[in-house]
């Protein structure tokens, strides 16, 4: 399996998700190949919790990258799992139209465009 997949699947099981039990992980892979992992941190408030792309992104932000090439994220789930909304408006406005591929934990793997997923964005081209 390619690496950005592996680790993905890897840094699920790093999620911290007492109250859904649902794991998610996910990795994004820079212009030069760096490869950064997310898993969620649920809270106990509910809407403080942080999904695993939005936890990847800004773990790549504050390490320096801006130009990413690669999404994969991670779940346990048959039917594969999508970003939530607010991760695709994220993950658009850091990583543009990039290859996403979701993976289960038996392989299974699925590839799109961002932009297959999120059409018509709002982004800063409109504020510019
Ligand atoms: N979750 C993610 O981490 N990424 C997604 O794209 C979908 C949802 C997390 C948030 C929460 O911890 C759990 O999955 C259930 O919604």
């Amino acid at each position: 399996m390619n690496p950005l997949l592996e680790a993905a699947l890897s840094a699920r099981t790093n999620a911290h998700a007492p109250f859904s039990k649902f794991q998610v992980g996910a990795a994004i892979e820079d212009a030069d190949g760096r490869i950064f992992t997310g898993c969620n941190v649920e809270n106990a408030t509910y809407g403080l919790t942080i999904c695993a792309e939005r936890v990847a992104v800004f773990k790549a932000i504050s390490e320096g990258a801006r130009k990413f090439t690669r999404i994969a994220v991670a779940a346990d789930t048959d039917v594969l799992t999508p970003p939530c909304g607010a991760c695709r408006q994220i993950l658009w406005e850091f990583c543009g139209d990039a290859e996403l591929t979701l993976v289960n934990l038996q392989g299974k793997t699925e590839s799109f465009r961002l932009s297959e997923l999120f059409p018509r964005p709002f982004d800063a081209s409109f504020i510019d």
